[in-house]
């Protein structure tokens, strides 16, 4: 039941909702926010606990802009917490500066400093977030960020009568740093999230979360444009509503040919804009979202809630439930990735690479490392041709603006030491890595194909690669080993997905391509934190052009140092 709380909470949000109807001006513009970093104790399962907020507020507060404006974020940390904030998916061209993976383009905002990230806004619309990029503090660090079109530049889609940001999340009882930690000393997995979340609220499934339930009134006949975000750390999410279809128009900031489903599936760091039209039976209806995992490995399968009311129907009526996919269903997840297709009009053209002028191939997997004080021994690794990614202690943006040397070397190799049949039976044996702050190095405006291959070393398992500083085109995909002579014949150069997170399917493969036109260093990772810390993540170091608007810009002034 929705009580008061939440009716007051979906009253905040419709309020907020038409906030990003106000008219903004047809000039660019500059935004300028202010974001606190500040403890404050939230209340969700039983008890209140200390969280790391912006502004006090959980989920974070919406960044409304519109394509061409200047947006500058004043951070300022009151927090115990050393922080940095990434706009994901925000390209951020020659601006490193701006993009926030702590110790890859800056250092760390330490307690009592300030650091203002200042970025334009360039040839993106849609909806991308903001998270924290520094320990497992994007748990509750989270917003969303609504890019409008420009003025009098209709959506590709019907004009819906209203927009609602839909954060996905986890949330942990006990301090997510504290968890971080004890996981890190055993070696192993850290205790799964307490509960999933939608719009930082649980939904009346979990003890004592009933009025921690989001809500918001529709009108029949009217049609609702979600703005899904999966801000969860480790889950790939399952998102559907009760009675109601969703059409998909948008994913990462990216128009895609608009199609039907009764339930979406979207990673870690990944967005999805769905329409929704209100044509059923006046009620009240679940909004739901579970985890997706299909390796026999222990799923987070707790379901969070919300609910989809229809005006005038009471709180008393009791909501319907969606159907979602079994949390192990390979092939609903397949099937839906394959129906993403870019838009692809002469207006929103697919600039998919042709050519190749770089190719890359980097296995994923898993390792072990000899820990006398771990549970087992060893400690749980995870790495990229076999290489665990190290951090550095200074940016390593700052490293390569500077040339600072010793930071990191740029011989990451282009493909796996030792090829061996990498989705075959699965691999116990010399699991050890090497590890090394070992990046690439890409000549500038090269045409770079990456294919990102899966490997039973230990167990095959999804992964969510997310790439700092451009959208790719995912031009292939495939179950079992990447085929070099027969794969790429396969290949969707005319309307591929474009986005800035794509999934690596259990035991597949996946190819992107992308131009490499953005001079920086730039992170790429498995978008699962959990990965993300067992070292699963390089960066590409790309080199600057010949132009006077090819180089990197000269740091900030208030770049905090270390
Ligand atoms: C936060 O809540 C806990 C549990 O209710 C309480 O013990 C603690 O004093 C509170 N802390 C603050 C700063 O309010
Ligand atoms: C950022 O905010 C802090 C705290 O309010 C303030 O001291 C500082 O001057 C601000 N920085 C800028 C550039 O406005
Ligand atoms: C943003 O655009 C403005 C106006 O064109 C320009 O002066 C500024 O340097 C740009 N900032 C960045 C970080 O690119
Ligand atoms: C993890 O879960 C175990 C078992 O429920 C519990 O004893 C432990 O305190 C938890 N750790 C943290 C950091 O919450
Ligand atoms: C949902 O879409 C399916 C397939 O397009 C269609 O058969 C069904 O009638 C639709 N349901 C609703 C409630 O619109
Ligand atoms: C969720 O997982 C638990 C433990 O792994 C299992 O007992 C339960 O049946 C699962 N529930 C669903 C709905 O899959
Ligand atoms: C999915 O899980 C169900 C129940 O947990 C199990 O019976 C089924 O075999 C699994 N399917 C696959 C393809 O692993
Ligand atoms: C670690 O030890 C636990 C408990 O002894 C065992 O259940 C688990 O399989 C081991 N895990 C690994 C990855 O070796
Ligand atoms: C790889 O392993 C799979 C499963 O064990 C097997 O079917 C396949 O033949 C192997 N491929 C090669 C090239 O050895
Ligand atoms: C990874 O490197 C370690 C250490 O050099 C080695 O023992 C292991 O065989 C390598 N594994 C693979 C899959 O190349
Ligand atoms: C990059 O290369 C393409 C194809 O050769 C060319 O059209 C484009 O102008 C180049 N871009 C820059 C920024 O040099
Ligand atoms: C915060 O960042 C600074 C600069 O990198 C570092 O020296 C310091 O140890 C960090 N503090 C904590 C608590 O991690």
């Amino acid at each position: 039941m929705v009580s008061s709380r939440g009716f007051l909470s979906w009253l905040i949000f419709l309020f907020i909702g038409i906030l990003g109807f106000i008219p903004f001006p047809a000039e660019a513009a500059i935004k300028k926010y202010q974001f606190d970093i500040q403890v404050k104790n939230v209340s969700r399962l039983c008890h209140a606990k200390p969280i790391v907020t912006v502004n006090g507020r959980f989920p974070g507060p919406t960044i409304y802009v519109r394509e061409g404006d200047r947006v500058m974020v004043n951070v300022t940390n009151y927090a115990q917490y050393n922080m940095s904030i990434h706009w994901h998916g925000l390209k951020q061209y020659r601006n490193g500066w701006a993009d926030g993976p702590a110790y890859i383009t800056q250092c760390p905002i330490q307690t009592g400093s300030s650091y203002t990230y200042d970025f334009n806004v360039t040839g993106q619309r849609g909806t991308l977030w903001w998270h924290a990029h520094i320990l497992w503090l994007r748990a509750t660090v989270y917003g969303a960020i609504v890019i409008m079109p420009k003025q009098g530049t209709p959506y590709p889609f019907p004009q819906p009568n209203m927009e609602v940001p839909i954060l996905l999340g986890e949330w942990w009882n006990t301090d997510v740093e504290e968890v971080e930690k004890q996981g890190t000393e055993m070696g192993l997995p850290p205790n799964m999230s307490d509960a999933h979340t939608i719009n930082g609220k649980p939904g009346p499934l979990f003890p004592c979360s009933e009025k921690h339930t989001f809500a918001m009134e529709i009108e029949s006949g009217k049609t609702y444009l979600l703005r899904i975000i999966n801000a969860a750390l480790n889950d790939e999410l399952f998102f559907g509503i009760a009675g109601h279809n969703m059409t998909v128009v948008e994913v990462d900031a990216v128009y895609t040919k608009p199609f039907t489903t009764q339930t979406i599936l979207i990673a870690p760091g990944q967005t999805t804009n769905v329409l929704v039209l209100a044509n059923q039976v006046p009620g009240r209806y679940f909004m739901a979202t579970r985890a997706f995992l299909d390796v026999p490995l222990p799923v987070d399968n707790k379901t969070a809630t919300a609910i989809m009311q229809y005006k005038g129907i009471p709180n008393t009526v009791l909501p319907s439930f969606p159907q979602l996919p079994a949390s192990n269903d390979t092939e609903f997840a397949l099937g839906y990735n394959r129906k993403l297709r870019s838009l692809n009009t002469p207006q929103f053209p697919a600039n998919v690479p042709l050519k190749v002028d770089r190719n890359l191939f980097y296995t994923v997997g898993f390792g072990k490392d000899s820990c006398p004080t771990c549970v087992n021994g060893t400690r749980l690794l995870a790495s990229l041709n076999n290489i665990s990614f190290v951090m550095p202690q200074i940016g390593l943006l700052q490293a390569h603006y500077f040339n600072i040397s010793g930071v990191f070397k740029t011989n990451f190799p282009d493909k796996p030491p030792t090829p061996f049949n990498y989705t075959g039976a699965p691999l116990t044996a010399s699991l050890g890595t090497v590890h090394g702050t070992r990046l690439s190095k890409i000549a500038f405006n090269s045409t770079v194909e990456l294919v990102l291959q899966d490997t039973n070393l230990l167990t095959v398992e999804s992964h969510p690669f997310h790439l700092h500083g451009y959208n790719f085109f995912v031009v292939g995909t495939g179950i079992g080993n990447f085929d070099p002579a027969k794969d790429p014949a396969k290949y969707n150069l005319v309307d591929p997905v474009e986005r800035n997170t794509v999934g690596v399917p259990t035991g597949g493969w996946t190819a992107i391509r992308f131009r490499a036109d953005n001079p920086g260093v730039w992170f790429m990772h498995c978008h699962l934190e959990l990965h993300t810390g067992w070292g699963l993540k390089t960066a590409f170091v790309v080199e600057e052009g010949p132009g006077s608007d090819q180089s990197i810009l000269p740091p900030p002034k208030d770049l905090p140092p270390c």
